[in-house]
This record gives structure tokens, C-alpha cells and sequence, in this order.
């Protein structure tokens, strides 16, 4: 008997709108999109939603340094966003982006419902501020030396060193990663939702839904530890300068990015519903997916467990002060590993999705990640030596192999057509597989995908160990043999078109041409109760090829060479107590590595350093230790730079004509002089004791070092 339709409005988390799509995303849009394909073969409706996460100083930031507009920034991110995901299978219904009119819109209501029913408060906020930028600094934008272990480049938020968790004002000798400036601390007014209001409505839905199953049990116990000192109540503003709604009433306040961010969820549902674009959805159904008390229908997420906090404590508060729905599920999974580690961009393995996808089949990670993910919060690896043997053996020596050996026969002696029914045992071994494979179901529900893999390759076994035992081939030699080929052979394609679909959730474009090859429906798991009898089948072609490892290798390279440019544009500052040496400031978290005293090449890697010729030198008025240098710098043009090193150059005259190294790729420093744009390299300690580097002749200005 099949289980009651189910109306679910499925998300996941919304990548950033400030990089590439990488693998460590695929992992989740893979999860959810098996997910939502195998329920909708179950047979519910599934309205399967995302969008870019586009708002935050991040993205505001970089769009400043690409010198173009967020807007610009944010648009041309979504078109590499939806292109990577469209080619990786992930049929959403409808991708947006939290910059849109539908959001604000939602935000709007949301904060105004929260406020008026008394939930919301402000108060003045003591935070950083960076004096030359002349914005308020996020945690993650300033460093300095930990107060704890005193290892310096510390995120103000945490030491990756001695793992100690701080606030940014704990900082020793703290710089801001936009401009290199000391922050000051100033204070404004910020504003609040008071979370405390939620907490016995939150404490009741963590237990309903672990009991109903929609939160996993180490889940609710994580979740239950935040309450243990009592709730406190959560920062929703950031200044302007910020990308993001205006909060409305107030001026130059904006919403926090995590505000805006899970609305964008139900936003991107209501353009869905609006546009009238999907057919069986309207207008209406918004409401009824979002309401309170929505009670037929169900909002399920899918996130990874680095964001948990949010999605647990601060969404469903909102949702429920707003008078909506909370959330049926949250389906938190692990983290990504290629190799057994952390992804990293100087052994090639942090892989963009368009990399893979210029080497590889998508539908091949979609299954090896399919045999890997379970419904908990492990980690998954991404090893490329069993992806590459796991791929051969079940996709294509179990599965494809299976039709490539008996479709021939079938046009050859009986013009492409199945037999009319099978022979009783033969059609026992049919429903039987059938039977075993019906629990799929529940795992693909259940998100146990391995499991239900686990039980294909098993069907797959047995299917393969059948046709080994009969040997078509040897019974194709004998005329008087043919009824038990075709019996035989229409076993073998009945097994392969049921192992094709159990699969589709996992592999859709392979299985969409296996049946497109049997010639069978399937857009149901039901459909595989009954052989395919008496029906023509087309010719073979082959569904998917055996995994060639030179491309896995090529993918490796083709990643260490595409993260090698300074894409790399991240924000680079000098701390203040450094005029003349380089450092790394990315806060990117993947560059980063655990000795404070040594950089990864990639760190080096962001560093344009380039030959500049001396045009013009002359001392600064007002200043006794810089002089101001114009720089010809080949194709990138000219440069001023203020540099240090008046005391140990005091005749600048001497210096027009020759050639020295610079940092071509440094944040502009705004000073009182001027704008400086970049930085000369010198050796020695300061002062009088300053070197210039010397260059060969030959060299170039705008020649790159490396
Ligand atoms: O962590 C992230 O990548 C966020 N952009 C996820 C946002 S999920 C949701 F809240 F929008
Ligand atoms: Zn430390």
C-alpha cells in the first residue's frame, strides 16, 4: 500500500554570492537533489527551492575591488551559480537570489510583525571600527595576536592556533584586513530580536521535532547546550556601509545578512508560486506551505552543520514571532574531506564544480557520494582512488555492463523485442529483486542513501551472477535453444531497467538514457512492480564510460592551476607595525593553516609582486619618513606608492630610472597625503636600514615575480 501524498517545500543552504560553486557545496545540492527526485518517484509533491545568498560586506567588499557594483557582482555570480548547478543535475524549481524585491519585501514583514508584538529592541553596540575605510569591522575582518597562546594573524572571533574563542577587542595589536588600520572602538545603536521571548517555543520544538524525526538526535543535543545560560538576544543590524536591506524606519541600519538569508528560502517559494510557472502551484499555495498551522504541508531544510545555530535557534524564532510556520526538518550533514583532509588548494583538492565538470560526468559523484551519505553528521570523503574504482565496477561493470551483454541478442534473434511474459522461475527472480528494492524507498526517505545503494549493488550481484550462470553467449549457439535466450535475456534487461530505476534519483542523466534505451516509463518507482514484457527495446549504446584516472588527475592540476591567480582578490592589508614586508591576510578559510609561522604557497600565490620602474621620487611635505614614488608598471599602468624610506634614501632624485619590486595587489591605502597603491620591497629592519631589491637588467616593469 502506498504511503499518503506529502506536500513539502524543500531548501537548502544558499551559497554565497561571492565565489565559485566547489565541491564541498555539491555535496549537499547532490544530497537534497536525491532526496527530492526519489520523492517525488514516490510519488509526493516536492517544491524544490534555492537561491544566492547575496547580501554582507563580503560581497561588498569584493565588488569594490573588482570596481564594479554589488549588483553586477551578484548577477554575474548567479548565472556561474545556476550554470554549474543545471549541470550537475540539481533540478531546482526555481533558484533566486536574496536581493530581490520578494525578499525585502518578506524581511520587511517579518522584522515589522517581530517588532510589533515586542520582540525587537535597540541599544547602543561598542564594536570596531576601521578609521580609514570608515566602516564597522566584522570579526572576521580584523586580525591581531591572540591574547591567549600569542600567535599572530588571529581572526578576531577565534585562534585556529590554541582553538580559544575571543572577541575582537581581546586582540593584541589588532588590524583591520580591509586597510591595515588600527580599529577604534565606537559605539552605535544596534538592534535586537530578543530571543529569550522564543524559549520555551523553541525547547518544544526541538523535542517534537526529534521526536518526529525531523531533527537528528545529536542535533537536539547540540541545540540543548545554548540553553543552558538562557538565550541571549541577537544582533540584527550592521552599519552602512553594508550591502543589504535598509532596516525600515531607521537610517543607514541594515539588516544582518543571517537575517535576510532563510527568508530567501520562502521568498524564492512565493516567486515560484507567483509566477505561475510551475503548473498545480499558485498564489495561494504560499500561504498554505508558510502559515502557521500549515498542517498538510511541510518546510524541510537540508544544511550543513557549521550552520546549525542558525537554522535551529534564530529561524524558527523568527518564523514563529512572525506568525509562520516553523520548520518540519532540519537535515544537517557532515563536511566534505577529498583525500582524508581538509580540501586544499596547493594539493588541487579543493575542486570548483565547473573544474570537475570539465573533466568528469557529474552523474559519477553523484553516485559515489550516494554510497557514502547517511543520514548523520559525518564527514564524507571524496577519495579519488575508490571514486575512480567504485564508479568502474558498480556503475558500469554491475550495471551498464548488464544491458551491453544481452541487448545484442535480443536484435539479433527475436528484432529487438522482449519475451511476452517469463518463464515462471525467471519471473519469480523478478519480483523478487523488485521486492528487496522496494525498501529503497525508505532509504532514499530517510536520506540512508548508502543503504540504498548498498541494496542496488546487491540486486546488481545477483543479476550479473544470473546471466554468468546462463550464458547467454554459449546459448545463442544453439538454435534449439531460443525461447530460453529470450527468456533469459529479458530476465537480464528487466533486471538492469529495475536497477535503472532505483538509480534515477542518484544518476538521472545515465538512467534517463537506460530508459530511454528499454523504452519503459519511469518517472514512478511503482512502475518497477511489473517487467517490461513484449515491448521493443532500441539499440544499445553505451550509457557511461569506465572513469579514465589521468582525468581525475587532470582535475587535480587543472584546480592548482585555477586558484593559482589572485581570484584572489581577498582582502590584503599590512599590519600597522609593517611598512616594507608582506603579509597574508586572506580571510579566506581555506588558505589558512594551523603554524602561524609558516604561509602556504597559495598564501605567497595571492601576492602579485611585480618589477616597477622608478618615473618620479620625491620627498612628502609634512612627512620624515615617507617618500612619494611614481611607478611605471607595464600593462598595469602607473602607480603612486608612498614608501618608508625616506631616512635610508634622502637624495629620491637618485632613484628615478631604476627598477624595484612591488606588491602590485595590495588594497589601496587611503593616507593623509594621498592614495597609495602598493607597496615597495626593501630588505632589512627600518629606518636608515632600509635595501632596495635589485633587478637584472632584461627585467621589465610590470614584469611579474614569482
Ligand atoms: O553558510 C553559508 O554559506 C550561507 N550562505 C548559508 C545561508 S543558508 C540560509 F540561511 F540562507
Ligand atoms: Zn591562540
Amino acid at each position: 500500500m502506498s504511503a499518503p501524498q506529502r506536500n513539502i517545500l524543500v531548501s537548502n543552504a544558499l551559497p554565497y554570492a561571492n565565489g565559485p560553486i566547489h565541491l564541498g557545496h555539491m555535496l549537499e545540492h547532490i544530497q537534497v537533489d536525491i532526496w527530492v527526485r526519489a520523492m517525488r518517484m514516490a510519488g509526493h509533491e516536492v517544491h524544490f527551492v534555492c537561491a544566492d545568498d547575496a547580501h554582507g560586506t563580503s560581497i561588498m567588499l569584493r565588488a569594490e575591488r573588482e570596481g564594479i557594483t554589488p549588483q553586477a557582482l551578484i548577477a554575474r555570480v548567479w548565472e556561474e551559480h545556476t550554470r554549474d548547478l543545471r549541470d550537475f543535475g540539481i533540478e531546482h524549481d526555481h533558484y533566486s537570489s536574496t536581493d530581490s524585491a520578494a525578499n525585502h519585501a518578506l524581511t520587511n514583514r517579518i522584522w515589522n510583525a517581530l517588532k510589533a508584538d515586542g520582540h525587537t529592541q535597540a541599544r547602543p553596540v561598542k564594536q570596531l571600527y576601521d578609521p580609514v575605510k570608515e566602516m564597522f569591522l566584522p570579526d572576521r575582518f580584523i586580525k591581531g595576536e591572540c591574547p591567549n597562546c600569542h600567535s599572530k594573524d588571529q581572526y578576531g572571533d577565534a585562534c585556529e592556533v590554541c582553538g580559544k574563542t575571543y572577541g575582537p577587542t581581546d586582540l593584541i595589536q589588532p588590524y583591520s584586513v580591509v586597510s591595515g588600520a588600527t580599529p577604534i572602538e565606537k559605539e552605535s545603536l544596534h538592534f535586537f530580536v530578543k530571543l529569550g521571548d522564543f524559549e520555551p517555543m523553541l525547547k518544544g520544538w526541538l523535542a517534537e521535532r526529534r521526536d518526529a524525526g525531523g531533527l537528528q538526535g545529536e542535533v537536539v543535543n547540540k541545540l540543548q547546550e545554548w540553553f543552558t545560560d538562557g538565550l541571549r538576544s541577537w544582533d540584527v543590524s550592521r552599519d552602512a556601509p553594508y550591502f543589504g536591506f535598509e532596516i525600515p524606519g531607521e537610517t543607514d541600519k541594515f539588516f544582518y545578512v543571517w537575517v535576510d538569508a532563510p527568508i530567501g528560502y520562502l521568498a524564492t517559494f512565493k516567486e515560484l508560486c507567483e509566477s505561475g510557472r510551475k503548473s498545480g502551484l499558485s498564489a495561494a499555495d504560499f500561504d498554505r506551505f508558510t502559515l502557521a498551522g500549515a498542517s498538510d504541508t511541510e518546510m524541510v531544510h537540508f544544511i550543513g552543520k557549521d550552520i546549525l545555530y542558525f537554522h535551529a535557534l534564530f529561524w524558527p524564532a523568527m518564523l514563529y514571532g512572525a506568525g509562520l510556520r516553523t520548520p518540519t526538518a532540519v537535515n544537517v550533514h557532515g563536511f566534505l574531506t577529498v583525500n582524508g583532509a581538509k580540501m586544499s588548494k596547493s594539493r588541487g583538492t579543493f575542486v570548483n564544480a565547473r573544474t570537475y565538470l570539465d573533466y568528469l560526468d557529474p552523474d559519477w559523484l553523484r553516485y559515489y557520494f550516494a554510497t557514502l551519505l547517511g543520514p548523520t553528521l559525518a564527514d564524507v570523503d571524496l577519495d579519488l582512488k575508490t571514486f575512480e574504482e567504485r564508479v568502474n565496477s558498480h556503475l558500469v561493470g554491475k550495471w551498464v555492463n548488464l544491458a551491453s551483454r544481452c541487448a545484442g541478442f535480443v536484435h539479433t534473434f527475436f528484432h529487438g523485442k522482449l519475451a511476452a511474459s517469463l518463464p515462471a522461475m525467471e519471473r519469480e527472480k523478478y519480483d523478487s529483486a523488485s521486492a528487496k528494492l522496494s525498501a529503497c524507498a525508505r532509504h532514499y526517505e530517510a536520506r540512508d542513501y548508502a543503504a540504498a545503494t548498498r541494496l542496488i549493488v546487491e540486486v546488481a550481484d545477483t543479476a550479473n551472477a544470473y546471466v554468468a550462470e546462463k550464458a547467454p553467449w554459449a546459448l545463442a549457439k544453439d538454435e534449439s535453444r531460443r525461447e530460453e535466450l529470450h527468456g533469459v535475456c529479458t530476465l537480464a534487461l528487466n533486471y538492469f531497467r529495475l536497477l535503472s530505476i532505483w538509480l534515477s534519483p542518484v544518476v538521472p542523466t545515465i538512467a534517463q538514457r537506460a530508459h530511454a534505451f528499454t523504452g519503459g516509463p519511469a518517472a514512478r518507482f511503482a512502475d518497477a512492480s511489473a517487467p517490461l514484457l513484449g515491448v521493443h527495446i532500441h539499440a544499445f549504446v553505451p550509457l557511461t564510460t569506465r572513469i579514465d584516472p589521468k582525468n581525475i588527475q587532470a582535475m587535480i592540476e587543472a584546480s592548482k592551476e585555477s586558484l593559482r591567480p589572485a581570484a584572489t582578490t581577498a582582502p590584503s592589508a599590512t599590519p600597522p607595525s609593517a611598512t616594507v614586508k608582506t603579509q597574508p591576510a586572506s580571510p579566506n578559510p581555506e588558505s589558512r593553516i594551523p603554524n602561524p609561522g609558516l604561509i602556504s604557497i597559495d598564501d605567497f600565490a595571492k601576492l602579485d609582486l611585480r618589477i616597477g620602474k622608478v618615473l618620479a621620487c620625491e620627498f612628502v611635505e609634512g612627512s620624515d619618513k615617507l617618500l612619494r614614488i611614481d611607478l611605471d608598471a607595464g600593462e598595469l599602468g602607473q602607480r603612486q606608492i608612498f614608501s618608508g624610506i625616506r631616512a635610508a634614501y634622502d637624495a629620491p632624485e637618485k632613484l628615478i630610472g631604476r627598477h624595484v619590486v612591488f606588491i602590485a595587489n595590495l588594497a589601496p591605502r587611503k593616507m593623509r597625503f594621498g592614495v597609495s597603491q602598493g607597496m615597495i620591497l626593501c630588505a632589512g629592519d627600518g629606518g636608515a636600514d632600509l635595501f632596495l631589491l635589485d633587478v637584472d637588467t632584461g627585467a621589465k616593469a610590470g614584469m611579474p615575480v614569482k
